[in-house]
C-alpha cells in the first residue's frame, strides 16, 4: 500500500472525543519506549508526525493520525512506567483500557515488544487480558536493528515458544526497525488486507 497522505488530527485524554468516525482504527501499543511512536513515523514516512523521546512516557494522550483519508493509526500512551506516580500510571491505564474496550472503530492492536528482551511478564499478561475481552491483536517485534540475526531469531523464537503455551494460535507477528524500515511493506501490506476485508 502507499501512503499519500497521513495528518495528525487529534489529541484526547477522553475516548468518547475521539474522532466521531466510522473508519477503521489500527493501534499501537506496548511498554513506555517500545518505538510505538517511531513506528507511526517510519510506516508514515512522516518524521515527527508522532512524537518520539528516548525518555519513556512521552506519549501521554490518545493520539490519531489519518491515512489516504480512509483509516486511522493511533498512537497510545505506554504501559509499566511509574513516573507520574501510582494515580497517574492508574488513569493512563484507565484511558488504555477504555480506548481498547470502548472504540468500536479500533480494527487491530498492534503490541509492541522490544525484540531485544526475553518475554516480560507485563507484556504476557496483558496479551491475556486482551484475549479475555476478545481484542483482535498482533504482535511486532521493534528495534531489530539493536541485534546480529542470529539474536533476533534466537530472541524470536523464545518468544513464540513462550506464547505457545499460552495460545492454541499465534497471532499474527511482525519484526520491524525504525531505523531501516524492516517490516513497513508487510505491515501496511497486513493493514490493506484487514481494510479490504
Ligand atoms: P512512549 O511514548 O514513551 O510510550 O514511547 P514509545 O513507545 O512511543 O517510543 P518512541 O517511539 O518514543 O521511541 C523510544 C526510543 O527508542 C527513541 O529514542 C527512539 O529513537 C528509539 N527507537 C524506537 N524504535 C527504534 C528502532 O526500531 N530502532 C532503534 N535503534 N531505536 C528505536
Ligand atoms: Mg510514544
Amino acid at each position: 500500500m502507499e501512503i499519500s497522505n497521513a495528518e495528525f488530527v487529534i489529541s484526547n485524554t477522553d475516548v468518547t472525543k475521539c474522532p466521531k468516525s466510522t473508519l477503521p482504527e489500527y493501534a499501537f501499543i506496548g511498554r513506555s519506549n517500545v518505538g510505538k511512536s517511531s513506528l507511526i513515523n517510519m510506516l508514515t514516512q512522516r518524521k515527527g508526525l508522532a512524537m518520539t523521546s528516548s525518555t519513556p512516557g512521552k506519549t501521554m494522550l490518545i493520539n490519531h493520525f489519518i491515512v489516504n483519508n480512509e483509516w486511522y493509526l493511533v498512537d497510545l500512551p505506554g504501559y509499566g512506567f511509574a513516573r507520574r506516580g501510582k494515580a497517574g500510571m492508574e488513569s493512563l491505564r484507565t484511558l488504555i483500557e477504555d480506548y481498547i474496550l470502548e472504540r468500536e472503530q479500533m480494527t487491530n492492536l498492534f503490541v509492541l515488544i522490544d525484540s531485544r528482551l526475553e518475554p516480560q511478564k507485563i507484556d504476557l499478561e496483558f496479551m491475556e487480558w486482551l484475549g479475555e475481552n476478545g481484542v483482535p491483536f498482533s504482535i511486532i517485534f521493534t528495534k531489530s536493528d539493536k541485534l546480529t540475526s542470529g539474536k533476533l531469531k534466537d530472541n524470536i523464537n523464545r518468544y513464540l515458544k513462550k506464547l505457545r503455551d499460552q495460545w492454541e494460535e499465534l497471532p499474527p507477528y511482525f519484526v520491524s526497525s525504525a531505523e531501516n524500515r524492516l517490516g513497513r511493506k508487510e505491515i501496511l501490506d497486513y493493514i490493506e488486507s484487514i481494510n479490504n476485508g
